[in-house]
């Protein structure tokens, strides 16, 4: 056979046209017998189980009744009364099958199909739902609803809005046939309820709901009695909800996930906020107008509830765009919303219940062999304080009598400056002691604990900056300062001990105003190219301090290298479930009032992120949902928190050094900040990007680490050292850019948790 005349075949067949609407024929009235006649000579295909229908009519009508099969028999040719079969009830023709069925009449057939409803619907009941309008937006979960309310014959009139075709991937939860492929989503579930029940009556609204259809949909053909909301499109979301509410419409909106169902009775309190007061604080005369993506999702999050969405959906959302192209839906959970929607609807239009509110129908919490996901963390117990008595005792008796005693004056401004100093997660690890005439700076080891800080290093660079900052104060007040380092373990919580020398003559710092003013601006904007006559300024801030190195990163390659090597290891942190908890749990600071209470952490405020970030950041909060992306081995797009501002940084600035000992991190933590400080006074913003450093070296100090985490580090590392040639290795990364002002600063912890004067020591 001939491929071409296939083809032309496949051209030339009849196609499936928009008709939704069965054509009724009733042979008893003109033209019925004719029209019938037509039909059946173009070879319709016919289905007559009109004598069935007749025996099931009455056995219902007489239920009290046991019927041998003969009986029923002649019960059912008597109830025609004499009327030939062919002329009884009525012909329905389906134009889109060409099938033509006889069927009992409108009355007779929902008596019939409804009678197993009894009684948990009565007839009575039923009577009332047949005069009840239903609009449902959205047919994805709305299919699976609007087909069990015509199942259950729950209105009389369905109006459907959807502005979809039918597509193969819809074919997971929608019921349909393969053939019905792309038809509008509403001519789809309208000929599955005509097949069903052709007498319920159906509008359809192919475009959607639209703002310009909006009137038309509620109230033509008299007003809805409920609504059910299914649809995508946020902007529809909230002016569905702004009509129902006006025209005092009950919503219910199925969310397919975790069996979550939310009820708005508008009919019962005309006054309720939309969305239960959730989106109360959004402009929602904007969300009529177009918007971006980013901009919706304020309008989203509250919407779907980010917070109890189930795991599952959680990790996928992470992995959308990467692994997933949109968020799931399965076919159990959308019969289960068709079903849990169903009920309620009934039981609204039959004033059976009354409530507003968000429910959960959690078959996996339900229905569950109680095993967890991810095993209860244990919280850790709070931290004890960390106390430097004995220590501060044991070196003032050591040490005798200070020559040039400080005085208490000075050495609360030196530990207000040092306090200044940036740390790693904001952990302030120091603390500072005058006693005896001294100063000592100590590593407070309770407060700087940290997973991926095993031995410190992030800990020692910010008493390195906070060093940096007492010389600044010193020489600028026109103190000699002698400071004894402590070059011992990096265990040793004693930094150094500070000693006032004699006054000399002050020499004004150029940095010193810096102090208060450095910051962290973690802001993306575009790069500017960054001057040379910069670098060279830069150069000279650190130029001064010994055994430190600088390089300055511009070339766009090696940034985007960079950005890669930045962001697969931040990816680590977040995937690592002790580094995940540690972040989550003691560094973020999710509100404004957390982050003034504690004077610590990382106030998500600071983190200068946008909307879409902030949402997938709440959902990768979630510590079952990541554990689920990383057995994945996903979570590529939690790559996109860092990359993209290194990507457009316009430079890239490392501290490097020879070794790692203490003395060479507290350099470097010097170097940094007096780097960090000539930067943000050359006006350029400044980001530390601390993760493929820090990350790759805490890899091997650690016992637990999952194998692939410590291989993705082990590469980062190998991949980081390129750009490192020779003996100088890199310690301190920051990203530059011209991002101007942080939105918000961070906060500090009050000087006196940090400050304590010793009065005198015991001895
Ligand atoms: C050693 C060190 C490592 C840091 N690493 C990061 C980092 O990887 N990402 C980041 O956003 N901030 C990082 N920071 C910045 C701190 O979070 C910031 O200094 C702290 O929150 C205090 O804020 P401030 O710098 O505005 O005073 C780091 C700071 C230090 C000292």
């Amino acid at each position: 056979m001939n491929l071409d005349v296939i083809r032309t075949a496949l051209g030339g067949g009849p196609t499936d046209g928009p008709a939704y609407r069965p054509e009724f024929i009733r042979p008893g009235a003109d033209p019925g017998l004719d029209r019938l006649n037509v039909l059946l000579t173009q070879g319709a295909v016919v289905r007559d189980t009109l004598h069935g229908q007749l025996v099931e009519l009455v056995k219902s009508l007489h239920p009290e009744k046991v019927f041998t099969r003969v009986e029923l028999h002649e019960a059912a040719i008597a109830h025609l009364e004499g009327t030939d079969p062919i002329l009884y009830g009525v012909w329905v023709y389906f134009p889109w099958s060409h099938r033509l069925v006889h069927i009992l009449d409108e009355v007779e057939f929902a008596l019939v199909r409804t009678d197993r409803n009894r009684n948990k619907i009565t007839r009575e009941e039923q009577a009332i739902l047949a005069g009840k309008k239903v609009g449902v937006v959205g047919l994805s979960v709305g299919q699976s609803v609007s087909l069990t309310l015509a199942l259950e014959r729950s209105f009389g009139e369905i109006r459907l809005a959807d502005f979809d075709t039918l597509e193969l991937s819809n074919l997971n939860r929608i019921r349909s046939g393969i053939h019905e492929m792309g038809i509008p989503k509403v001519v789809n579930t309208a000929r599955e309820i005509a097949e069903l029940d052709p007498f319920l009556q159906v509008t359809i609204f192919p475009d959607g709901l639209t703002k310009e259809n909006m009137d038309r949909f509620f109230t033509e053909g008299g007003k809805l009695d409920l609504l059910i909301e299914e649809c995508d499109s946020v902007d529809i979301k909230i002016l569905a909800r702004q009509k129902a509410k006006a025209l005092r419409i009950p919503v219910v909106m199925d969310m397919s996930d975790r069996g979550c169902l939310d009820v708005e009775r508008f009919d019962l309190e005309p006054e309720r906020p939309l969305m239960h007061g959730w989106i109360d604080h959004l402009d929602l005369e904007a969300a009529g107008r177009p918007m971006t993506n980013e901009q919706k999702i304020p309008y989203m999050l509250p919407i779907v509830g980010t917070d109890t969405l189930s795991t599952r959906m959680k990790a996928s959302m992470i992995e959308m765009g990467e692994t997933v192209s949109t968020w799931p839906q399965l076919a159990s959970a959308v019969a289960l919303g068709g079903a849990i929607t169903a009920d309620v609807h009934r039981r609204i239009l039959l004033s059976q219940f009354t409530a507003s509110g968000r429910w959960y129908i959690d078959l996996e919490s339900l229905i569950s062999s109680n095993r967890k996901l991810v095993p209860e963390q244990a919280r850790p117990t709070p931290v004890e304080e960390f106390d430097p008595t004995t220590i501060v005792n044991g070196k003032s008796r050591e040490l005798g009598p200070a020559v040039h005693p400080m005085s208490r004056e000075l050495a609360e401004e030196l530990a207000r400056a040092a306090a200044l100093a940036p740390s790693a997660g904001n952990a302030q690890p120091w603390r500072f002691v005058l006693a005896e005439g001294r100063f000592f700076l100590f590593h407070d080891t309770v407060r700087s604990r940290s997973h991926w800080d095993p031995d410190h290093l992030m800990s020692h660079i910010a008493l390195g900056a906070s060093l940096e900052n007492i010389r600044l104060v010193a020489r600028s007040r026109g103190i000699a300062l002698s400071i004894e380092q402590s070059a011992g373990s990096l265990t040793d919580p004693l930094i150094a001990v500070i000693e006032a020398g004699p006054a000399i003559a002050p020499s004004p710092e150029a940095l010193e105003p810096w102090i208060a003013r450095r910051c962290t601006n973690r802001k993306v904007v575009d790069r500017v190219p960054f001057p040379e006559p910069d670098i060279e300024m830069l150069r000279k801030a650190v130029s001064n301090v010994p055994g430190c190195g600088l390089r300055i990163i511009t070339d766009q390659e090696d940034l985007k290298r960079l950005a890669e090597l930045c962001s697969r290891s931040e990816k680590v942190r977040l995937l690592d479930p002790t580094g995940h908890r540690e972040f989550f749990e003691h560094e973020v600071r999710w509100t404004e009032e957390e982050a003034k209470r504690t004077g610590d952490g990382l106030d998500l405020a600071t983190m200068e992120m946008t909307e879409g970030q902030l949402a997938a950041l709440r959902i990768a909060s979630d510590p079952a949902a990541m554990r689920l992306v990383d057995d994945w081995r996903g979570g590529r797009a939690l790559q996109r928190f860092s990359r993209k501002g290194i990507v457009h940084a316009s430079a890239v600035a490392v501290v490097t050094t020879k070794g790692r000992a203490l003395g060479d991190r507290l350099q470097g933590g010097s170097a940094g900040q007096r780097l960090w400080m000539e930067a943000n006074r050359l006006g350029w913003s400044v980001h530390p990007i601390s993760a493929p450093i820090f990350l790759s070296h805490a890899a091997p100090l650690l016992s637990d680490l999952a194998e692939h985490h410590r291989s993705e580090l082990a590469a980062v590392e190998h991949e980081l050292a390129g750009f490192f040639p020779g003996p100088e290795s890199p310690l301190f990364m920051l990203r530059l850019s011209p991002a101007g002002e942080p939105s918000v600063r961070s906060l500090r912890l009050p000087l006196h948790r940090l400050f304590s004067v010793y009065e005198s020591i015991t001895v």
